[in-house]
């Protein structure tokens, strides 16, 4: 008997014998859809091959897809553990024709496998086709020789296949298993078809057209094959079971769970075993692919399955959080085709772990409401729960609707939907009354409105930079719109974006927004509003574009880039502060943009250069150690516990996101370099950094220090500056590089020589010791032999000394200096001894300084000193002084 993993391999080996290009499975939430919440079949990844919108390097390929049907068009939810064949998870294996073959060869191939290959006997099979499609059933008559009792025209949407309201479509023909006749069910078409006995193994979709909106069908340029064949169900005829989770994939998995909570995999809680084994799948391979737990969008739909699993847990007695402890089971089960799942190994733990925990303690108080509600009812009327008693549940239990729904089915009972949804809205009318009283602006009301009719927007952006979306809102001025058309400053809101809005420090992104019918956003900036809407801020070009559009969301992926790296950078700077200073750095405030992180830190004195250098050498050393950033939900006790840092002025939810970054810590591997709470975007390996290089280190406030940095492109640009500065500076100086510092340093030294020269000089002018009119003699005034001089450039500091050697020279005389530097006056009047009684120096300086604007003078009788700013003055300064003197 085959497994599982080998009829995979099988049908993948077929195709590529048969010259099919084998293609990975696509991630389960589609990034090229923006209508459909998850991959739901082996094509949605191929969707714009077919249309014609993309082209690929090959026109047949073959893929075992992973597809979640919850929520949407194609939702199993309710009924998995209850069925023998429905699944939230399951694989999709396919083969595709991208205009290459068409029905013949299509039919040829899948008969050729379903009977040569797998060795199914033709007379368990029929076939059905569309009523219109005659070329089908012809095909099928020569491949099989099967009369036409076993070629069923099936008139119904049962024969033509859609992915959702639009998109490529087609008839399409199917094969059937005929399980024997033990089992009740007629065949496809009869009035007991639903029964069990004949089973749809294999659709073949022959992709005709092209459902562009509800009304408008095109075809499509070249017809092509799409084909879909379940592989649980397909392994589950092959190993000669009935029933899909008796398959040795799924058993295996039941086992687990049965040998976790100690119960028989065979006894009484066999629904909660395939309830439990199946959406451990489903929860395990959405969180691999980038979906977390949350109150909205996608994430609500995985904490809608992961809490129904938990309520079967609960169902069979197990006290302890189960779900965790089977993924390992399930990565030694799967692992091997999708390897996502043992990269994302710890981050499905983790988050497993967290959600079972927190909705365990929750649950068993919400259960004992609800028997104490159905208690309290008269047991006539114990038919139907009320709405708001449901919606108690949920809000304060955190009971999804189709939980509460779930735990009554065994009793029988339903809830009153549409009351639980009116009390819903009763509450969400609470809280915007709340708001609006709370003295916010009136803009910020506008999303209030926002939020309440579009929900929160999905951020698709921590695994990739570009998405289809939808638009929902458009705001301009203010108010919201329909439409916007080129020109309009605008602000839009979609239904999911890979738009990172700022954040935590983190700039918002930006971009451009491709609408379909031509318009485009150019978007510069991404804000976030009420914690929850993603806003692009931008302008519209080209085209109008109005509210319902699809749209293609393209990040900047350069800009992102530096804004990833500078972020990482600013986790590892964070860090090897606090190694090479001290527990006390804590963050008080942070800016990551594309090209340069600002971030201020608790830290008393400056940072020393060693200091820098050694911090500088620390982000480096981590760098190029290039280990992969690993990013995990948890709760906020346990990232403390695991040694994160909690950041400064940030709010939190119940769950927080713990970045790991760096090398692991010598001791625990668990721990790296750097542990700390955010929702940014970051490198996904350290490597990606580059380099980092400190540009500035200064104060901001008392006790607040500021780092500024550069990383990869930023770096080199940087780098790139100060070597041109350095290269334009050799030029000038006609020196190498090298040689700048001697050089410098030659040219200050005799600068410093030159300007001692002057000085005395100067000097010597001054004071007569050259020629000229220095050696001027003395001028009688009033019989006393006087000396006065404007002087130019000459420091004031340098008048002293220079009244003192002309006293000297001079004998006997009143000798008064002024000299003008940088506008203004500095006077020294000196007095020789002999002519102490004739003259006072104060009393000469303080008239003196009077005609510069000066206000004060002082000294002693032979030698006093003021200044006085109007220099231009210093003329009439000496004549006052001239005759004050001559009295
Ligand atoms: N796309 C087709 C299906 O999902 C094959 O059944």
């Amino acid at each position: 008997m085959s497994t599982t993993s080998e009829i995979r391999r099988t049908f993948l080996d077929y195709f590529v014998k048969n010259d099919h290009r084998e293609v990975a499975s696509s991630p389960l939430v589609p990034l090229n859809d923006p209508t459909l919440m998850f991959t739901n079949a082996g094509m949605v990844q191929f969707k714009n091959v077919f249309t014609g919108a993309e082209t690929r390097p090959y026109n047949r390929a073959t893929t075992s897809q992973k597809c979640v049907r919850a929520g949407g068009k194609h939702n199993d939810l309710d009924n998995v553990g209850y069925t023998a064949r429905h699944h939230t998870f399951f694989e999709m294996l396919g083969n595709f024709s991208f205009g290459d073959y068409f029905k013949d060869e299509a039919i040829a191939q899948a008969w050729e496998l379903i009977t040569k290959v797998y060795g199914l006997p033709p007379e368990r099979l029929l076939v059905t086709v569309h009523s219109t499609d005659e070329e089908s059933a012809g095909i099928w008559r020569k491949v099989t020789g099967f009369p036409d009792s076993k070629i069923l025209r099936i008139p119904t949407s049962d024969n033509f296949w859609a992915m959702g309201d639009t998109g490529p479509c087609g008839p399409c023909t199917e094969i059937f298993y005929d399980h024997g006749d033990h089992i009740p069910g007629g065949p496809p078409g009869s009035p007991d078809e639903d029964g069990d006995r004949f089973i749809e193994i294999w659709n073949l979709v022959f992709m005709q057209y092209d459902q562009r909106t509800l009304d408008e069908r095109v075809s499509l340029p070249r017809p092509s094959v799409d084909t879909g064949m379940g592989l649980e169900r397909l392994a589950a005829v092959l190993q000669g079971k009935h029933d899909n989770y008796d398959i040795d994939l799924m058993r295996r998995l039941i086992e687990a769970v049965a040998q976790i909570a100690g119960t028989d995999p065979d006894g009484p809680h066999r629904v909660s075993h395939r309830v439990i084994a199946d959406h451990l799948r489903a929860c395990a391979f959405l969180i691999a692919d980038g979906v977390l737990p949350s109150n909205e969008g996608r994430g609500y739909v995985l904490r809608r399955i992961m809490r129904r699993a938990m309520r079967h847990g609960h169902m069979m007695g197990c006290r302890d959080p189960l779900m965790y402890r089977l993924v390992p089971a399930l990565c030694s089960a799967m692992g091997d085709q999708f390897n996502e799942l043992n990269r994302a190994e710890p981050l499905i733990v983790e988050t497993l772990r967290l959600e079972e925990t927190r909705f365990r303690q929750m649950l068993e108080r919400g259960l004992r409401l609800l028997d104490d509600e159905v208690a309290g009812m008269e047991a006539a009327s114990r038919t139907e729960l009320a709405g708001d008693v449901a919606f108690r549940l949920y809000d304060t239990y955190g009971f999804p609707l189709d939980l509460t729904q779930d735990a009554l089915r065994a009793r029988s009972m339903t809830v009153d939907v549409s009351g639980f949804q009116t009390a819903m809205e009763r509450q969400k009318a609470e809280a915007r009354k709340a708001w609006a009283g709370s003295g916010d602006s009136a803009t910020e009301t506008l999303w209030f409105d926002v939020q309440d009719r579009f929900g929160a927007t999905e951020f698709l952006g921590y695994t990739g930079t570009s998405a289809e979306g939808v638009i929902l809102g458009l705001v301009v001025d203010g108010t919201l719109v329909n439409e916007a058309a080129p020109g309009t400053e605008v602000l839009l809101i979609a239904n999911q974006t890979p738009f990172y809005a700022e954040s935590g420090g983190q700039s918002g992104d930006a971009g451009v927004i491709s609408v379909e019918g031509g318009g485009r956003v150019l978007v510069r900036d991404t804000v976030k509003k009420l914690g929850a809407l993603h806003v692009h801020v931008g302008t519209v070009a080209d085209a109008t574009v109005s509210t319902s559009q699809k749209a293609h969301f393209e990040v900047d992926r350069e800009r992102r880039n530096g804004l990833r790296a500078h972020h990482s950078a600013t986790h590892l700077l964070h860090e090897a502060l606090r190694r090479r200073l001290g527990k006390h750095v804590t963050q008080k405030g942070s800016l990551v943009a594309p090209d340069r992180l600002r971030f201020d830190f608790a830290q008393p004195t400056p940072l020393t250069r060693e200091d820098l250098a050694a911090i500088e050498a620390d982000v480096n050393r981590e760098i190029r150690e290039n280990t992969p950033v690993i990013t995990r939900l948890m709760e906020p006790e346990d990232a403390i516990k695991a040694g994160a840092m909690a950041l400064f002025g940030e709010k939190y939810g119940d769950e927080v996101r713990v970045v790991f970054m760096g090398s692991p810590d010598d001791q625990d591997t668990e721990r790296t370099f750097s542990i700390e709470l955010c929702g940014g975007t970051h490198a996904a390996r350290t490597g990606d950094i580059g380099v980092f290089k400190i540009v500035s280190e200064s104060a901001v406030a008392s006790g607040v220090r500021r780092i500024e940095a550069v990383t990869a492109a930023a770096a080199l640009e940087w780098i790139d500056e100060k070597e041109q500065l350095v290269d334009s500076l050799a030029r000038l100086l006609r020196t190498a590089p090298a040689e700048l510092p001697t050089r410098l340093q030659a040219m200050m030294d005799e600068r410093k020589k030159m300007e001692r020269e002057l000085s005395d000089m100067r000097k010597k002018l001054a004071t007569g010791g050259g020629a000229g009119p220095a050696g001027d003699a003395p001028k009688d005034v009033g019989g006393v032999p006087f000396i006065g001089r404007v002087l130019d450039g000459v420091p004031g500091k340098d008048l002293k000394g220079m009244v003192d050697e002309i006293k000297a020279k001079a004998g006997s005389a009143v000798i008064a200096l002024i000299s003008v530097a940088d506008g203004k006056a500095s006077l020294v009047v000196g007095v020789t001894d002999d002519l102490k009684g004739r003259a006072d120096a104060v009393a000469l300086v303080k008239a003196g300084a009077q005609a510069v604007g000066g206000k004060g003078g002082g000294g002693r009788p032979d030698m006093a000193q003021a200044g006085g700013p109007d220099g231009d003055r210093a003329g009439e300064a000496l004549a006052a002084i001239e005759a004050a003197l001559a009295g």
